[in-house]
């Protein structure tokens, strides 16, 4: 077999997966009712770099938060083994199987973050974890009160430019190409998911952020299905955005803060929450919410800051980012008081922690919220 048909097989393949993830898209499953549900697990996996010290922190706040729920059993905490950088390079797997099987016993996961290795063939375990368990909403709230800018952001999180992020073709030493896929089952849900928190939040627009004068297929068909559904919610203006100029918008304090719900393609959300983020305070600040419809995964939007660790400086790590996550994991269950009260504790602590000895520890910290709960 020559290149050419070699790609052109490869081809085909990839274009049966995505037409059959497609139909188990269309026949959905039917969400969970966390109000109703007699007991909760949440999976707690510490992941590498600083993972293992702000996720500590943030268990802790979680038991004291959930402390008579936990005491009686309706909701438990749960260890996720080996989701650790060298047990995955150990067994050559992302997101090794006792891992993946331990979490799909659970309801929803709390998940540091979790190193990538650079170069070789091992995907990311956080777009293994968002494929695995059918992740398809990335949400990320960013507030800053004082100028009035209060965004919320629903990413795609499982197609785009990710679903075959890693199984591009190659001509060698001529020409590579990779594939960004958009479809019409997945871009309704998460199109679904904006207006649906629109309408329920009392906003009154969505942005849809695109680049659809270039990328005419894929995004073409994102705007024009969200525009489809943005039709059954009457109330609801939804606006049209390149992705280029919305991220020139975010640094404009004139207009930024009028601004509500975006809805955007995997790789636009991701790059533009990490400049969102950094308007509120940093990356350190911000918590993430990956949500489908049996599963939901919390992480902070940052990675495990390996640098950190290296300088000997990983107790100076920030569990703001975790903590956030949290709070967006207790909506999730249904646990909206708790979650507002950890949501105030975050909001009203004076203290900073800046990743050295100039700022506080990440334990001190979590002291602090914890001081503020009481
Ligand atoms: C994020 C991260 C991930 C992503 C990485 C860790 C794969 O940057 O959650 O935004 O690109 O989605
Ligand atoms: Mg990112």
């Amino acid at each position: 077999m020559n290149d050419i048909e070699r790609a052109v097989e490869q081809f085909r393949t990839l274009l049966e997966e995505q037409l059959a993830r497609t139909q188990r898209m269309e026949a959905g499953v039917a969400p969970r009712d966390f109000a109703r549900q007699e007991q909760i697990a949440i999976g707690v996996a510490p992941g590498d770099g600083i993972g293992p010290i702000i996720v500590r922190e943030a268990r802790r706040v979680l038991e004291a938060l959930l402390g008579d729920e936990i005491a009686s059993g309706r909701i438990v905490l749960r260890d996720i083994p080996g989701l650790t950088l060298e047990n995955r390079l150990a067994l050559g797997k992302s997101v090794p199987e006792e891992s993946l099987a331990a979490i799909k016993a659970c309801d929803v996961l709390l998940k540091g973050p979790t190193t990538t290795p650079k170069g070789g063939s091992m995907e990311s375990a956080n777009v293994t974890l968002r494929r695995e368990l059918d992740l398809y909403a990335n949400v990320r709230p960013v507030a800053v009160p004082e100028e009035g800018i209060d965004w919320i952001f629903f990413r795609e999180n499982t197609e785009g430019e990710y679903v075959l992020g890693s199984r591009g073709v190659e001509i060698p030493d001529r020409l590579c190409m990779d594939f960004k896929v958009t479809t019409r089952p997945g871009t309704r849900r998460i199109a679904r998911a904006a207006f649906e928190y629109a309408k329920n939040n009392g906003k009154t627009r969505v942005a849809i952020v695109t680049k659809a004068n270039i990328m005419k297929k894929t995004d073409g068909s994102f705007s024009a299905i969200c525009h489809e559904v943005a039709e059954e919610y009457p109330g609801i203006e939804a606006e049209d955005w390149y992705i280029d100029i919305m991220t020139a918008n975010l640094v404009n304090p004139a207009i930024r803060n009028r601004f509500q719900v975006f809805l955007l393609p995997n790789l636009y959300g991701d790059i533009i929450t990490d400049e969102a983020a950094q308007i509120q305070g940093g990356v350190g600040t911000a918590g993430s919410a990956n949500t489908g419809d049996r599963y939901a995964m919390f992480e902070a939007i940052h990675g495990s800051a390996p640098r950190l660790i290296e300088e000997g400086l990983g107790e100076y790590a920030s569990p703001e980012s975790i903590l956030r996550a949290c709070v967006l994991l207790l909506r999730h269950i249904a646990r909206p008081d708790v979650a507002n009260r950890l949501e105030r504790a975050l909001d009203s602590c004076a203290l900073r922690v800046t990743g050295d000895p100039t700022g506080a520890t990440c334990r001190a910290y979590a002291d602090a919220i914890l001081q503020l709960l009481a």
